[in-house]
């Protein structure tokens, strides 16, 4: 890995910023998710509530890509594009949001059910909550993205689902992708060394069934959504958190 480099306060507060602006609006969000609605329709809701927080809605354009908000329905794994297909009953949908603000990003997505889900949708998304929440544990200055990674994929086996290893976390800051990549596998003391006073997602993508995945183009972008290959169902929540001297921060709450 590169050197990342140490956010000075004035930087900190600018992340504290801008993920506490992105955190509301997947607060805000959520609730509109009903049966009957469009993701279209909750993509033009969170372009508004953007810039009503002062905010630049950062997928918008990046690498192409069309839409503000990530939309990733039942066998979506993530980077859904919005468009008219109506929510319904029994779906799960991770919404994915990140907020530019003074030069600096805030990237947080959650799970949310529509009307009633199965039991299966309802495990499989607690597991990936329980999962992001257990990554999140082992973030201190010394230990490493491998110690993330072992502690996220030995949960979810151990639920019988699998992670998905091809697509991870990210440090995010100054950019909106930045170095480490942060896997939800991996080994113990493997991988990058995390560093105080910098910022990544732990955001692990669990799937129902196989971790295998079926990458799909998105017209006039290199960006690329993905989705499951037996048609099971994925699940993901997604924290931005600032690497402190002892611990961690987690910055993207309201
Ligand atoms: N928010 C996504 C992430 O967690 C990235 C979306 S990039 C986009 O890293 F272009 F698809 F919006
Ligand atoms: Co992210
Ligand atoms: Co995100």
């Amino acid at each position: 890995m590169g050197k990342v480099i140490p956010l000075s306060k004035d930087e900190i507060r600018k992340m504290e910023l801008v993920c506490k602006l992105a955190a509301r609006s997947l607060e805000y969000i959520g609730t509109f998710v009903k049966a009957g609605i469009t993701t279209q329709e909750l993509d033009q809701i969170v372009y508004d509530h953007t810039l009503s927080l002062g905010c630049e809605p950062a997928c918008l354009g990046y690498h192409g890509y069309p839409k503000t908000i990530c939309s990733s329905v039942n066998n979506i794994i993530c980077h859904g594009l919005p468009d008219g297909t109506k929510l319904k009953n029994g779906d799960i949908i991770n919404l994915d949001i990140t907020h530019k603000k003074d030069g600096f990003f805030g990237d947080c997505s959650a799970t949310f059910f529509v009307g009633e889900v199965s039991q299966k949708a309802k495990d499989v998304t607690q597991a990936a909550l329980e999962a992001r929440n257990l990554g999140i544990e082992m973030l201190r200055p010394g230990l490493t993205t491998g110690d993330i990674g072992f502690a996220i994929d030995k949960f979810i086996t151990r639920k019988g689902f699998t992670t998905v290893k091809e697509i991870g976390g990210h440090g995010i800051g100054r950019k909106f992708h930045d170095e480490p990549f942060v896997p939800s596998y991996g080994k113990k003391g493997r991988g990058d060394i995390l560093v105080p006073w910098t910022c990544l997602t732990v955001e692990p993508m669990v799937n129902e069934g196989s971790a295998s995945i079926k990458e799909v183009d998105i017209p006039n972008s290199s960006i690329k959504y993905y989705e499951t290959t037996d048609g099971k169902l994925s699940a993901q929540f997604e924290h931005t958190l600032l690497i402190t001297d002892s611990g961690y921060q987690i910055l993207t709450l309201p």
